[in-house]
């Protein structure tokens, strides 16, 4: 194609230009945000979608991913290469797949997982996806520099199922029957509403011969205890609460005072410790607040913003997640934060998984689930 020979050609300016897929309405993104925001559907809320999309987002979102006071990506990032290497044995070793990432972030576990794949010197595709146009260009940027004329940046929100279709469509005229591995990674499940639906909703694009492989946080324990554990971690970074209140300040006319954020945990029986970040109006007063579309709405004194939703998972509620989704494991590789990393998140068992997933829907058999999942069967899992 003259278009992809003109950008893979070596010249001067040859990396200024990278060529993007747009598959987002902006429509659509204003119509949910402003819903959102005037708590249609419950409360006041920014979906979880929504807090990445902007430079500002973008920037606060990399700032606290390095940041080693915001634990839940600090010892991601830290632990995600040794994982990576004891989890590709699930693999099929001789089996060239191409790589799409669900939601590239900075990119850096996505250049790691290029590197083992051996991308670089081959004709495989890495296809970055991600929602934020930013978080797209600057995470794919050195993968386009690396693999000129094979890396695809596409915009697209995966939540989905018609832009999962879609996404499948796309895929199989790019790379017809050729297997893909894809990754979910960074606890972006753990970030989803409707966690299971969402799960579900990518399995229709695995095929036989693909892998999906995703990184979520782990809790040994699923009490008080851990729920209130999980509330504070998240309360001890600045920048990872500029990040939860960043979308809030870009599409509101609020003056941010990150002071009036507050985190709190609860517990999803048997299946993950759940985490909540609420912007409470403690002015004493309402407060008008304009919205994206120039609409101004009251928020109450002591009104809550839901800004941010994370989890934990048990390992057995993983299991029984991927398992009732229809996915089979081939690996799990874990990671325990070790005691004397933080006060208080010993006690909690708080740590990263690791899974090779592929797709066999006869796996939800109801049936067969009391038989997987009762505890002598469960399988033993590996720690990194
Ligand atoms: C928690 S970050 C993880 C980033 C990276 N995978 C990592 O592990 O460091 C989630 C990423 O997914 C993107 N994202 C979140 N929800 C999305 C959605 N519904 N559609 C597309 N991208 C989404 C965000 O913009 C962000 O880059």
């Amino acid at each position: 194609m003259r278009l992809e020979r003109t950008l893979a050609e070596r010249k001067r300016q040859d990396r200024w230009w990278s060529l993007n897929l747009e598959g987002e309405d902006p429509r659509k993104f204003l119509a949910d945000l402003v819903l959102g925001l005037k708590g249609t559907t419950g409360g006041k809320k920014i979906e979880n979608r929504h807090r990445y999309i902007g430079l500002r987002p973008t920037i606060t979102w990399l700032q606290s991913a390095s940041d080693p006071s915001y634990p839940v990506a600090y010892d991601s990032n830290e632990s995600f290469a040794r994982l990576w290497d004891l989890g590709q044995a699930a693999l099929d070793e001789d089996t060239p797949y191409h790589y799409v990432s669900l939601g590239v972030g900075d990119g850096n576990k996505d250049r790691h997982v290029i590197d083992r794949l051996g991308l670089e010197g081959s004709d495989r595709f890495y296809i970055g996806i991600d929602i934020s146009s930013h978080m797209l260009r600057l995470g794919t940027s050195e993968a386009t520099h690396r693999m000129p004329g094979r890396v695809l940046p596409i915009e697209l929100d995966f939540e989905g199922g018609q832009s999962i279709r879609a996404l499948r469509e796309l895929l199989d005229s790019l790379v017809d029957h050729e297997p893909i591995l894809f990754s979910l990674l960074g606890n972006t499940l753990g970030n989803m509403d409707r966690d299971l639906e969402f799960t579900r909703t990518l399995t229709a694009l695995l095929r036989p011969q693909d892998r999906l492989a995703v990184e979520v946080g782990t809790t040994e324990r699923l009490d008080a205890a851990a729920a209130a554990e999980a509330a504070r971690e998240r309360d001890v970074s600045r920048s990872y609460k500029e990040f939860a209140t960043a979308a809030l300040g870009m599409y509101t006319n609020l003056s941010i005072d990150t002071n009036w954020l507050e985190f709190t945990g609860s517990i999803e029986e048997e299946h993950a410790v759940r985490v909540e970040g609420r912007y409470l109006n403690k002015s004493g007063q309402t407060i008008p607040m304009m919205l994206p579309n120039g609409e101004t709405i009251p928020y109450a004194a002591q009104e809550g913003i839901r800004v941010l939703l994370g989890r934990k998972y048990s390992l057995d509620g993983l299991r029984r997640h991927f398992s009732v989704a229809g996915l089979s494991e081939l690996s799990v590789e874990a990671t325990a934060r070790r005691s004397d990393d933080l006060p208080g998140a010993e006690h909690a068992g708080f740590g990263l998984a690791l899974m090779v997933l592929k797709y066999e829907p006869q796996g939800q058999q109801p049936s067969k689930l009391g038989k997987v999942w009762g505890p002598q069967t469960v399988p033993p899992m590996r720690t990194g």
